[in-house]
């Protein structure tokens, strides 16, 4: 599909398929005001929101820009709304601030009909989820995103937690949620690095499983970035799609979920090595990306095209392509083996041989690895 022709700019809805767990996700322009009608609907048994209590957990700002009118549409649809503040920041996403939502939720005496509902980006997504894990030994979730970032990736699939000491998401959960609404006008007061951070999660989505959308998002890429192209909408619920297909074949993260890490390994240490202030998720996953299929090359598993495709697509995009030559490779390698998703020690990548397919459990020598980032830094 490279053609803007196949694109449905009213609603698109993917069902995520986990026998008990299943729900879906609603993608469409202006779902925000029905917020409270489809909640209704997809979440209470009986259609009835008498009596429930909808709890918004959202940062100040986002409740500045949305929450009046998530609010408004929880009353008219007959639910109590509840505004819990949290405060903003993945320095934030910690037990502290976990324990003090739970203080308001106790204070507020909510009961276990209560739904808790995310409005915010991923940080927000995932405390949230966190809590409606664990508070009364689980409740009902929705996720309103308002990230790309959370749009296409952390709304879906369930994983939910926070930071632990210096690592991320140690503590967490699996709590899949009831339901899923991704309004894309909502991302119209998202800073544009924060867009194009989570496009690279789309462009990555396409180079691990779908080609035609690698494809199309590279032929419209201002008009995702300014919003503009209804190639957003499309590229954002297939995003959720491809996650969700790669979620139902392995819920709980056991194999197939790991292609999602695709440029994650490099990524991850690079954020790490320059402690989150230097790379957005999405700019350190894009040079992870380029390193990945560097390493691929080295491995005989693609050629150099594939490798210049990546790294033209991301360039076009505005992304650097090759870590800050200040970085040591020594250390970037050192950490990859203290990634989480390393297995005793010994980094694991997530290899491309081709455009839509994405391999994943390639255990890769230190020596590869140096010679991929050597090159990476030339390119
Ligand atoms: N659970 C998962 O599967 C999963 C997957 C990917 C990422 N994550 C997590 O997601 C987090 C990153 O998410 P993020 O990039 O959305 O960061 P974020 O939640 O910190 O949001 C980024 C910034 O954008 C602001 N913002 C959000 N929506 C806005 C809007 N519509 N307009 C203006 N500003 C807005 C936020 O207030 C924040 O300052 C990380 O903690 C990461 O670990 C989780």
């Amino acid at each position: 599909m490279t053609s803007t022709a196949h694109i449905d700019s009213a609603r698109q809805t993917v069902h995520v398929s986990l026998e008990d767990r299943a729900y879906d996700i609603l993608v469409e322009r202006g779902v925000l005001d029905r917020a409270g009608d489809e909640i209704a609907r997809h979440v209470v048994a009986n259609g009835s929101p008498l009596g429930r209590t909808a709890a918004i957990l959202v940062n100040p700002k986002i409740d500045r820009l949305l929450g009046d009118r998530l609010r408004a549409s929880l009353v008219s649809a007959g639910f109590h709304a509840l505004t819990v503040a949290v405060t903003p920041g993945e320095t934030y996403k910690n037990l502290a601030t976990v324990s003090r939502i739970y203080d308001q939720l106790y204070a507020d005496a909510v009961d276990r009909r209560t739904i808790v509902i995310a409005l915010g980006g991923g940080v927000i997504g995932d405390v949230a989820g966190f809590v409606a894990a664990s508070y009364q030994r689980g409740l009902d979730f929705v996720q309103i995103p308002t990230t790309i970032i959370a749009q296409v990736d952390s709304s879906v699939g369930g994983k939910v937690g926070v930071n632990f000491r210096s690592a991320k998401n140690l503590v967490g959960a699996f709590h899949q949620p009831r339901l899923v609404l991704i309004d894309p006008n909502t991302l119209k007061s998202l800073p544009m690095r924060q867009r194009r951070s989570g496009l690279a999660e789309i462009i990555k989505h396409g180079i691990i499983a779908d080609a035609d959308m690698y494809a199309g998002v590279a032929s419209e890429i201002d008009g995702i970035l300014s919003l503009k192209s209804a190639y957003l909408d499309y590229a954002v619920a297939n995003s959720c799609r491809i996650k969700a297909r790669v979620v139902e074949s392995d819920e709980r993260d056991h194999g197939p979920r790991a292609t999602l890490n695709f440029g994650h390994t490099i990524g991850h240490a690079l954020e790490a090595i320059t402690r989150y202030r230097v790379y957005t998720h999405g700019e350190a996953i894009a040079i992870g990306m380029v390193s990945a299929s560097l390493i691929a090359e080295e491995m005989g598993v693609c050629d150099n095209a594939l490798t210049e495709s990546i790294a033209n697509v991301l360039r076009r995009a505005g992304f650097e392509v090759k870590p800050k030559p200040d970085l040591d490779i020594d250390e970037i390698i050192a950490l990859t083996s203290l990634d989480k998703k390393s297995v005793s020690g010994s980094a694991k990548f997530v290899l491309v041989p081709r455009i839509g397919h994405a391999t994943y459990g390639n255990s890769v020598p230190a020596e590869i690895v140096r010679a991929a980032l050597k090159r990476q830094s030339a390119i």
